[in-house]
């Protein structure tokens, strides 16, 4: 847990899910550099307040819990169930509850009108020029415009994008790494439709899902095109007959557990993922494909943590990876752990991964087993059996 000093006094934030040995802050200095600016500036916080890509609550904590900002004029909009969810927490650890704010994701109808518009960017530029053109309509020649990021996320495109969808933008200098972003919304630009989702066919030589369309909503991983390591996937799913219930954890656009109801028409699919856009994808990749008896489910969540105990025969995962490795750890040995909880004494655990990851020795450790069952230079998939 840490103390995040504001110019309206501290609050106190997490990451989700809260794990007490993790080194990592909820905050960084670009969340700071604009609440900073925001309380040295004067800049009036009212009518429609929007915070739109805010990681772990912070921007949103901060205007809230000190009534920075009325309840009910507040408004957050994140593409991520765990940032959503360390903000729920947040808001009642900092006295100010759901009401202060309406927590809205990236695929929820905008507000109308936005009269202050705080955009923490996004990794993924997609995200942003998706999040700008949602909220274009709603800005208004009088609107406050500002972003933060740090200064290895905001390159001439990112601001490329505010200039050509929103208006006129300028930077600050850069403080601690990190820089603010300026725009004045031009009510004369034309609207026009932004380009997402992306939907393509999927090439041939991938068994089930050759030539099939797949959806990818703005941000989610691989978006434009098939990831090697979700074909190298797809060429080794198990064959399986009959009744039996399939989770594609960390489902994405849904490649994977498309294939997999492709495959087996009695199995009963649950795709899961933290991301509501790669949820959306998946169900619309799952239904454009599947059209007829197959059963599934679409859950946004973290992992498999509300299935229940031994419920499952058959986890299918590409789980999630970042450069920054204790993040990588942590996320799929998580996910390991969920799904031996998940599935049924006999139940399979299948994985994809770069070798050089070594999950080989989480699986072996966490079920007393695992075998491989395809592997090139790059890549291995691995099952593990639950005993
Ligand atoms: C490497 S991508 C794989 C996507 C897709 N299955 C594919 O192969 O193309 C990992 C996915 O895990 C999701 N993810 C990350 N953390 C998660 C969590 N705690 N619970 C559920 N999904 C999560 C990410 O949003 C991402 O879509």
């Amino acid at each position: 847990m840490n103390r995040l000093t504001t110019p309206w006094g501290d609050v106190t934030l997490a990451r989700f899910p809260e794990d007490p040995r993790d080194p990592l802050r909820a905050w960084d200095a670009s969340d700071e550099y604009l609440l900073r600016h925001l309380g040295e500036s004067g800049t009036p916080l009212s009518g429609t307040v929007a915070v739109v890509g805010d990681r772990w609550g912070a921007l949103t904590v901060s205007l809230a819990a000190h009534g920075t900002v009325p309840a009910a004029s507040l408004v957050q909009i994140t593409d991520s169930f765990l940032g959503q969810q360390a903000t729920r927490a947040a808001l009642a650890r900092n006295g100010a509850g759901d009401a202060a704010v309406r927590l809205l994701s990236a695929r929820d109808t905008p507000p109308a009108r936005v009269d202050v518009l705080l955009v923490r960017v996004p990794k993924s530029l997609a995200l942003l020029e998706d999040q700008l053109h949602r909220l274009a309509p709603a800005v208004h020649a009088g609107t406050v415009v500002a972003g933060t990021g740090m200064v290895g996320e905001i390159h001439t495109s990112t601001l490329k994008l505010f200039e050509r969808i929103i208006g006129p933008t300028k930077t600050s200098l850069a403080v601690k790494k990190a820089r603010l972003i300026f725009c004045t919304p031009d009510p004369s630009l034309a609207r026009v439709p932004g380009p997402w989702p992306l939907r393509y066919a999927l090439p041939d030589g991938i068994g089930v899902l050759s030539g099939r369309t797949v959806t990818n909503h703005a941000g989610i991983f691989c978006a434009d095109r098939l990831d090697i390591g979700t074909r190298f996937f797809l060429g080794a799913l198990p064959e399986r007959r009959g009744p039996e219930r399939v989770v594609d954890l960390g489902c994405g656009n849904g490649v994977i557990g498309t294939a997999a109801a492709l495959g087996n028409p009695e199995a009963s699919v649950v795709f899961v993922d933290e991301s509501y856009s790669a949820v959306a994808s998946a169900e619309a990749t799952y239904r454009d494909n599947v059209t007829s008896g197959g059963k599934a489910d679409f859950v946004v969540g973290d992992g498999l943590a509300r299935m229940p105990d031994g419920s499952v025969d058959l986890v299918l995962s590409n789980p999630p990876f970042h450069s920054h490795r204790a993040t990588t750890d942590a996320t799929a040995r998580r996910m390991f752990g969920d799904a031996r909880r998940a599935l049924r004494p006999g139940g399979e655990l299948w994985v994809v991964g770069n070798r050089h990851l070594g999950y080989h020795l989480r699986l072996r450790r966490l079920f007393g087993g695992c075998e491989v069952m395809a592997s090139d230079p790059k890549f291995v998939v691995l099952r593990a059996v639950k005993r």
